[in-house]
């Protein structure tokens, strides 16, 4: 079954085709990172202007490197919640004149349930006889139960699968998410968005045990909270420069050396990542799983990859205390429309029905169901 998903709830325009959920014979993305970098964060109409310039050229391009056209197109699938309104909108209506005009059955998928199941996309892996990248379809997928930890610019949270297309919140962030939490403190060190590559980059070079920051104490244990450690960090920053709380943020980069943004940003993701170690800890003492499965665009990140890589092993293998811990390919863990195809693919398989294409609705906030 061919599906072809489209997703532009942020700043990525994706499309692509994946055949039964796992194999992607196609996959196009035009990200607005460029536009974006120079102004510290997405700008919603920005956003929805540039996805409507690109969404038929990636349309197009994603047909084209599948070598399909639309009679070998069975379903199509798009993202309509959570994310940005006018971004929602391109995608969605895109997606539903698709439907009505191609007549295909229409399915409408939550962001955070693609990003789960980017972990059941066959990585693409060199092809030595033919010299390009193809899938191949070898790689093992996620056994249930599962804790998925969600790791995103818009989410923090940890969601326990009995079963495809059953999910149960058990934990999740009181105020900023994790990816939030990279791009305020790559802000504040002068960094571009998106702040995780940035900061991770600069990391290399930085002393992990050089600063302390804390780690909330939440009155249930497995959820999150992030504000005060981008608060903690701003903090360490004015001290080391030596000047007043109140000393604005956006300037404070200009007082720092090069030296000292390094030992920040490494003492920084060193926390971050214990944090959400210890959060992975704690559900799995309350939910024994088979697998664990990480996703979001926090899941590029490297220091979590290098923590959780069984090195003597294969540094593709992880684990944590001996659960196997599954991470989408590095260029799958931001937003991609290969993933919304996936996620539409199990829920098929779980009986879920094609959505109205006259009705279909946006939602910029709601749960995972
Ligand atoms: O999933 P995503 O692409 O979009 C949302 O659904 O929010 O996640 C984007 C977030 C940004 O906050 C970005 O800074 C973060 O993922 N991110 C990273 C890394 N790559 C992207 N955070 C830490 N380390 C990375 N390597
Ligand atoms: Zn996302």
């Amino acid at each position: 079954m061919n599906i072809l998903g489209i997703e532009t709830s942020c700043d990525e325009t994706a499309v692509s085709v994946v055949q039964d959920g796992r194999k992607i014979l196609s996959n196009a993305v035009v990200s607005q990172i460029d536009i974006f970098a120079e102004y510290g964060g997405v700008i919603p109409e920005v956003a929805a202007r540039s996805h409507l310039e690109a969404m038929l050229p990636v349309l197009h391009k994603a047909l084209h490197d599948a070598n399909l056209d639309w009679p070998d197109i069975d379903a199509i699938a798009v993202t309509h919640t959570p994310g940005l309104l006018g971004s929602l909108l391109v995608g969605t209506l895109t997606a539903r004149t698709l439907a009505i005009l191609h007549e295909k059955p229409l399915y409408a998928v939550h962001h955070l349930k693609s990003h789960i199941y980017a972990n059941w996309l066959v990585p693409e892996l060199l092809d030595p006889s033919e010299g390009q990248k193809t899938p191949i379809l070898t790689g093992s997928t996620p056994t249930f139960p599962l804790l998925a930890l969600v790791i995103s610019g818009g989410h923090t949270q940890i969601i326990h699968m009995n079963q495809h297309n059953y999910f149960e919140i058990i934990g999740t962030t009181h105020d900023d998410a994790i990816g939030e939490c990279f791009d305020k403190v790559a802000k504040i060190l002068g960094l571009p968005y998106p702040g995780g590559p940035a900061i991770s980059k600069l990391a290399l070079s930085g002393d992990r045990q050089k600063y302390h920051f804390p780690h909330p104490k939440m009155p249930h244990p497995l959820d999150f909270s992030f504000s005060g450690l981008k608060t903690a960090v701003l903090r360490q920053c004015q001290s080391i420069a030596n000047v007043d709380i109140k000393y604005p943020s956006h300037d404070i980069k200009n007082l720092l050396t090069p030296e000292q943004k390094a030992d920040v940003a490494a003492s920084f993701e060193q926390t971050a990542v214990d944090i959400l170690l210890e959060k992975l800890s704690l559900s799995l003492g309350k939910y024994p799983v088979k697998s664990i499965v990480i996703a979001g665009g926090v899941s590029a990140n490297s220091l979590l990859r290098r923590t959780l890589s069984n090195e003597n092993i294969s540094p593709d293998e992880y684990s944590f205390q001996n659960t196997p811990v599954f991470f989408p390919e590095p260029k799958l863990s931001g937003d991609n429309g290969a993933m919304v195809a996936s996620a539409a693919f199990y829920e098929i398989q779980s009986g879920v029905q094609p959505t109205d294409p006259y009705k279909l609705n946006i939602y910029p906030r709601s749960a995972i169901r």
